[in-house]
């Protein structure tokens, strides 16, 4: 066919040129489009992945060590910083309700003793997935003082859809306040 000119020929191959270009520049575009919202959530929201591993035994979780009951909740150190510990298992949160400071750095120290958990403070960037046998730990900041919902985010049984629990956000000087160093905070209802 090549050496018969062809009067159609020649247009043809023009369109088909034309019409793959134009799919290439939509298929790079959209590549392009993609790895900036990854870039811009992950500046904006100061979404990282974790920098470090801890393991821990879920099955000695309520004998010894950290995540023991009585050591549960929020804590404000002699340093001045805020540590929240807390458990996930089918289907609550340990301690139900959270209590925390606005404006300050919170530490969070979690893990699951049986299944895979999310865990998910409304409108904020606490989001992490609690997985037995690792502690993860991650530290934010609330902006507003106020009360969030905290749902398990993670389908994780017949129970997922029932799996809550609730964050207060105390004004820093309310939970100074409240504080007293070393003892365990929380709001569950006693
Ligand atoms: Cu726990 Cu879903």
């Amino acid at each position: 066919m090549s050496n018969t000119p062809h009067p159609g020929h020649s247009d043809g191959a023009d369109v088909v040129e034309r019409i793959e270009r134009n799919w290439a520049i939509v298929a790079v575009g959209l590549i392009v489009v993609l790895v900036a919202m990854v870039v811009y959530t992950g500046l904006h929201w100061a979404m990282m992945p974790p920098s470090r591993v801890e393991t821990i035994d879920p099955r000695k979780l309520h004998i010894a060590g950290e995540f023991v009951e009585n050591n549960l909740g929020t804590t404000l150190g002699a340093d001045g910083k805020v540590i929240v510990r807390l458990i996930a298992q089918q289907y609550s949160f340990e301690p139900q309700c959270l209590v925390v400071p606005a404006g300050m750095p919170v530490t969070f120290r979690a893990t699951s003793t049986d299944v895979i958990h999310g865990f998910v403070v409304d409108k904020t960037n606490a989001n992490v997935m609690l997985i037995p046998g690792f502690i993860a730990t991650f530290t934010t900041r609330f902006d507003k003082a106020g009360e969030r919902l905290m749902p398990c985010h993670e389908y994780c049984g017949t129970g997922h859809g029932a799996m809550w629990g609730r964050v207060q956000v105390l004004p820093a000087e309310v939970f100074l306040a409240k504080a007293k160093s070393g003892e365990r905070m929380s709001c569950v209802p006693r």
